[in-house]
C-alpha cells in the first residue's frame, strides 16, 4: 500500500518505519526542515532502541521516504495518517490546531479515495471534526478512521510490531477492509484488531492511559501508607500482582509518572468530561497523588538533613523512564528543581539524556559522563530513573566516593536491608 504519515514525532516515525518494514511504500512528512534533512541522511532525532537501524534499512531498500512536501506525499497515498502533536491547551484539554490544519491540507492534496487515520491521541469527537475539515475543501470520497497508538517509549518497535491489540474506530466497510489489510502482518488471533466506532476508539486510548496512571497513583498511595504502618510495599505489590484479576504490570511505586502521555492524557480526559458536565473525581485524585509523589524525595531529604543549603547531591537518571532520552514531564525535573531551589548543588548522570536535560536545566546543574563521577564528594545520591546501569553498582566504590553514604532511591532499585548492611543510610519508597 502507499502510505503518507504526517508528523515525524515518536508515533509517526515508529509507525511509518514499521509499515515500511512490512512492505508498504511510506512517505513521512514534517514541516521541520532540519528534522527531515537529518532523517534523509539516516540520522534519527530521538533515542529509541533499534529505530535507527530499521529506518536505515528501509530507506536503503527504498520503501521509506522523508519530505516536507505534504501534497506530494498525500496525492498518491491510499492511507494517510495524522500523527502530529496534540499539546495541552489552556484548560487542560488537547489543542487540536495541528490536527485540523493537517486535515485541511490533506483534503486539498488528495486525488482519489483516501482513508485518513487519526493516529495522534485526540479527544472524543475529533474524527468528526477532521471529517468536517476535509469535506469543506474537497469533493473526493474519503473516510476518517480513529486508530490510537499504544506503544511505549523505550519498547516502541516491539510494541508496534507485536501489539496486544490494534484498536480501529471506523464507520465504513471500505475503510475497515483497508485497515484490516494494513495491520494483518502485525496481529494474530491472540492479539486481535478490534473494530469499533470512532468515538469508542478515541475514548479507549484515554481510558487505557488513565487506568494505568490510576494503578501507579494507587500504589504510590499504598506505599505512603506502608511507610506509616511499617509494611513493605514490595511484598504488598507481589501479593496484589499475583491475583490474576489484578496482574503485575504498572504496580511499581516511585517518584511519580511522567512522560508525554500520562500527565497530559489524564488532564485531557478530566477536561473532556467537564465539557460534558461530568466531574471525574477519581482521576483528579490520581493527579494529586502524582504531584505529591514527585515532591517526596526532596521532602525526605529535608527531613534527613534539616537544610539542603550548601549541600551537594548526585542524581542518577534524568529521562522520565529508562531507554529513552525524553525529558517531557520527567520526575527528575521536580526533584532537581526542588534541590537547587533549596540551595543545593546537583551533579547528574543519565546514559543518554544529557543533551535533552541541558535544554531543561542549562548550566544550573553539572553533568557527569559516567555514573561514579556524579558521586564525588556528594552528601547523598538520588536515584530517579531505573536504568539497568544503576542496578548493580560497586557499592564499596560508591561509599568511597561519597562524602556521606545516603541514598534516596526513587525507584526501589536496591534492597533496603542489604544497603544498611553495606553501611548506607537508605530511603526507598514505601519500604521497611
Ligand atoms: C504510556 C503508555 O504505556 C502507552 O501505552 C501510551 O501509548 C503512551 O503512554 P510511555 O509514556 O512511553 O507509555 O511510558 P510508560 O512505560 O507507560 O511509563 C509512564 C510513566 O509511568 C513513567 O514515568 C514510568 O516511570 C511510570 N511508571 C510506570 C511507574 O511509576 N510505575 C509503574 O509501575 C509503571
Amino acid at each position: 500500500m502507499r502510505i503518507a504519515i504526517i508528523g515525524t514525532g515518536y508515533v509517526g516515525l515508529v509507525a511509518g518505519t514499521c509499515f515500511a518494514d512490512s512492505g508498504n511504500d511510506v512517505t513521512c512528512v514534517d514541516i521541520d526542515e532540519r528534522k527531515i534533512r537529518m532523517l534523509q541522511a539516516g540520522e534519527v532525532p530521538i533515542y529509541e532502541p533499534g529505530l535507527e537501524e530499521l529506518i536505515k534499512k528501509n530507506v536503503r531498500e527504498k520503501r521509506l521516504f522523508f519530505t516536507r512536501d505534504l501534497a506530494d506525499a498525500v496525492a498518491p497515498a491510499q492511507v494517510v495518517f495524522i500523527a502530529v502533536g496534540t499539546p495541552e491547551g489552556e484548560s487542560g484539554d488537547a489543542d487540536l490546531q495541528y490536527v485540523l490544519a493537517a486535515a485541511e491540507q490533506i483534503g486539498k492534496a488528495m486525488k482519489q479515495y483516501t482513508v485518513v487515520v487519526d493516529k495522534s491521541t485526540v479527544p472524543v469527537g475529533t474524527a468528526d471534526k477532521v471529517r468536517e475539515a476535509i469535506r469543506k475543501v474537497t469533493s473526493i470520497e474519503f473516510d476518517v478512521v480513529s486508530n490510537p497508538e499504544f506503544l511505549k517509549e523505550g519498547a516502541a518497535l516491539d510494541d508496534f510490531l507485536k501489539p496486544d491489540r490494534v484498536v480501529i474506530g471506523v464507520d465504513s466497510e471500505r475503510a475497515r477492509k483497508v485497515m484490516g489489510e494494513l495491520y494483518a502482518p502485525f496481529v494474530r488471533t491472540e492479539n486481535p484488531v478490534l473494530f469499533m466506532d470512532t468515538r469508542s476508539a478515541e475514548l479507549t486510548k484515554y481510558a487505557a492511559n488513565a487506568m494505568l496512571a490510576t494503578r501507579i497513583s494507587f500504589m504510590n498511595d499504598i506505599s505512603a501508607l506502608c511507610e506509616k504502618v511499617g509494611a513493605d510495599v514490595d511484598f504488598v505489590r507481589k501479593g496484589l500482582g499475583s491475583d490474576k484479576r489484578i496482574g503485575y504490570p504498572f504496580l511499581f511505586p516511585g517518584v511519580g509518572y511522567g512522560g508525554s502521555c500520562f500527565p497530559k492524557d489524564v488532564k485531557a480526559l478530566v477536561a473532556t468530561a467537564r465539557d460534558y458536565g461530568l466531574e471525574l473525581d477519581l482521576l483528579r485524585a490520581v493527579e494529586r497523588t502524582n504531584e505529591r509523589q514527585k515532591k517526596l524525595l526532596v521532602n525526605k531529604a529535608v527531613k534527613h538533613y534539616g537544610t539542603l543549603e550548601g549541600k551537594k547531591f548526585g542524581v542518577w537518571g534524568l529521562a522520565f523512564k529508562p531507554k529513552t532520552d525524553d525529558m517531557r514531564e520527567a520526575p527528575s525535573i521536580e526533584v532537581i528543581e526542588g534541590l537547587i531551589g533549596k540551595g543545593a548543588q546537583v551533579i547528574a548522570h543519565d546514559p543518554v539524556s544529557a543533551h535533552t536535560a541541558k535544554r531543561v536545566f542549562g548550566d544550573r546543574i553539572r553533568y557527569a559522563t559516567v555514573p561514579y563521577e556524579a558521586l564525588e564528594g556528594v552528601d547523598g545520591l538520588f536515584v530517579v530513573t531505573e536504568w539497568n546501569e544503576f542496578r548493580h553498582p560497586d557499592f564499596e566504590r560508591m561509599k568511597g566516593l561519597m562524602k556521606s553514604p545516603v541514598v534516596f532511591d526513587g525507584r526501589n532499585v536496591y534492597d533496603p536491608t542489604r544497603m544498611r548492611e553495606l553501611g548506607f543510610t537508605y530511603y526507598g519508597i514505601g519500604r521497611r
